[in-house]
Order: C-alpha cells, then sequence, then structure tokens
C-alpha cells in the first residue's frame, strides 16, 4: 500500500490516501453562504484525495462564528455546489463536516438561544462581532428538542449530498455539541441522555445513525477526540471515558443500526488527539 495509491472508503473513491483536515476558514460572511473564495479554497487542495470541509453548521443555533459557513439554507446550499462542482472537476472528492457548536455559540453572532446537554457554560471566552465576551449559560436541551436537533442533522446530510458532496462527517470532536453530551464536565443530565457512559454516548449515537440513514452508511462518519480536554469538554477519567466511546458502539450494535461501518470504518473513525495548543484548535 503507498499514500499515492487509490481507495475506495465507503462508497466514495479517492485518487489517493492524502485527506485534508477539516479547517475552519470564516470566510462565508454573515450569511454563511460559500462564495468565490471559498470555491477558489477548496478548488486548489482538490489534489489530495478527500477534503474535509470546514465545520459547517446545520441550523443557525448551532452556528459558532460569524464568517462560518451554513447548510441550512437553500441560498447556502447552492454555494455548496459551486464548491463541490470544482473539487471534482479538478479530480478530488469532498466530504462536508457537519458542526453544531452547543454551547460555544453566542446570541451576538446567531441572534438566537444557546443550547447544550446542561446548563453549564464553557470556560473562557467566544469571539463575538462586538469583541470577546464570556461564553453564556446555555439552554439544557428537552428531549424532544433533542430530536430536533437530530432532524436538523440528517436533514443539513441531505441538503449537502443534494448539492454534490461526496459524503458528510458529523463533528463530534473538540468541545462541540456532540462532544458536550460525551463529556461528563458538560453533562449533567439524569435522563436518558447522561448519567451513564450509555446515556452520554446515546445524542452521538442518534445523530449519525439518523444521518446514515438519511444519505446511506457507506457516506457517513464522525470525527471523534475522546481526552482532548478542550473547550471545557473535559473527559479525566480514563476509564469512564472508554466506557462512554465503547458504550457508543455496543448501543450502534444493539439498536440493529446497519451504519456500524461508520465509527469502525477507516476515514469515518477520525478519534484526534490534536497536538496544536488548545488556542488554536477549532
Ligand atoms: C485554524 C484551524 C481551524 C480548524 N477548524 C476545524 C474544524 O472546522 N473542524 C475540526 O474538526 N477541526 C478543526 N481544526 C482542527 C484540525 O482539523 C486539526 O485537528 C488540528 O489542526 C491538529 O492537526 P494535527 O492532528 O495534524 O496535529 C482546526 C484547526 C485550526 C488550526
Amino acid at each position: 500500500m503507498k499514500i499515492f495509491d487509490p481507495i475506495t472508503v465507503g462508497s466514495v473513491r479517492l485518487a489517493n490516501r492524502v485527506v485534508m483536515a477539516p479547517l475552519t476558514r470564516l470566510r462565508a460572511g454573515r450569511a454563511g453562504v460559500p462564495g468565490d473564495l471559498l470555491v477558489e479554497h477548496y478548488r486548489q487542495r482538490a489534489g489530495m484525495g478527500l477534503v474535509l470541509t470546514e465545520g459547517t453548521y446545520p441550523v443557525l443555533e448551532g452556528r459558532t462564528w460569524t464568517g462560518q459557513p451554513g447548510i441550512e439554507t437553500a441560498e447556502q446550499a447552492a454555494g455548496w455546489a459551486r464548491v463541490a462542482d470544482a473539487v471534482h472537476a479538478a479530480g478530488g472528492r469532498i466530504a462536508m463536516q457537519v458542526m453544531h457548536g452547543g454551547r460555544i455559540a453566542h446570541p451576538d453572532v446567531t441572534g438566537a438561544r444557546v443550547v447544550s446537554a446542561s446548563a453549564v457554560a464553557a470556560p473562557g471566552e467566544i469571539r463575538t462581532p462586538s469583541g470577546k465576551a464570556d461564553h453564556p449559560v446555555p439552554h439544557a436541551l428537552e428531549a424532544d428538542e433533542i430530536a430536533e436537533v437530530v432532524r436538523g442533522f440528517a436533514a443539513a446530510a441531505r441538503r449537502a449530498v443534494d448539492a454534490g458532496l461526496d459524503a458528510v462527517e458529523v463533528h463530534g470532536a473538540n468541545g462541540y455539541l456532540i462532544h458536550q453530551f460525551l463529556s461528563p464536565a458538560s453533562n449533567l443530565r439524569t435522563d436518558a441522555y447522561g448519567a451513564t457512559p450509555e446515556g452520554r454516548a446515546r445524542f452521538a449515537i442518534e445523530v449519525v445513525t439518523a444521518v446514515a440513514a438519511e444519505i446511506g452508511a457507506d457516506r457517513t462518519g464522525i470525527r471523534l477526540s475522546p481526552q482532548h480536554d478542550i473547550q471545557g469538554a473535559v473527559e479525566t477519567d480514563p476509564e469512564v471515558t472508554a466506557a462512554t466511546y465503547a458504550a457508543s458502539r455496543t448501543v450502534w450494535r444493539r439498536s440493529g443500526s446497519r451504519s456500524s461501518t461508520c465509527c469502525t470504518g477507516t476515514w469515518a473513525a477520525s478519534s484526534s488527539r490534536a497536538s496544536a495548543p488548545a488556542s488554536a484548535r477549532r
């Protein structure tokens, strides 16, 4: 096996085995629409076997930064279609990272409430259009609201593949909403979405299962970063952490989901413990 040999991952044929990590660029303006800058940015990188897009919000409530692109509106989808066309014309493949920021958000950016697993603010500050501000205390999602967020991920994935992207990576890492459910520091729930490793894993499983049901498990992935200890999504107990991430797979199998290839597969299970300083990580 050589790094420049082709490979098929799920149903996506890659020209080589080099995969570009998702990198937030904040070049999509207030409307979150990918324009000429992003078309050119991704076209220039199409020589990699697979380009992962920057974290892209599925619903406005899940937006973290001004300038971050979305995949919620028809205009945003049309912008992504231009990106996908440019990457394909250059011989590449592109997967969208769908990212819900959860409590790493601010009403001055979204005009919406801030949500998470529990009403626990992230440590530190977040950038807003008028400067830095403390992270707000988020609204703890009710069970019916969780179901709505799950549907939002699936609808975003549908829009992404309809726009021509080849696959979807759910952002389950780096302290954003899914990681906020996985971490015992940010998830203090006592219901079915917390309290135990199985409970904390449930939301991640529901999101990936819904996305896989919508677009196919053969083009669905998830990024995980256990013990990355970032943005307050801290996982200090190795046994609890191992049980939580193992529970994801156990519950998955029990649910009979056909999407299990997602987290045991090759490109999908991009469990990362990045070496960059925490402040540089998105
Ligand atoms: C400017 C910048 C933006 C990033 N944006 C994202 C992102 O949108 N989604 C994501 O999962 N990771 C993001 N990351 C993390 C990178 O994908 C990667 O994990 C990190 O740079 C560490 O790389 P390494 O694992 O090669 O050391 C970002 C990192 C940087 C420096």
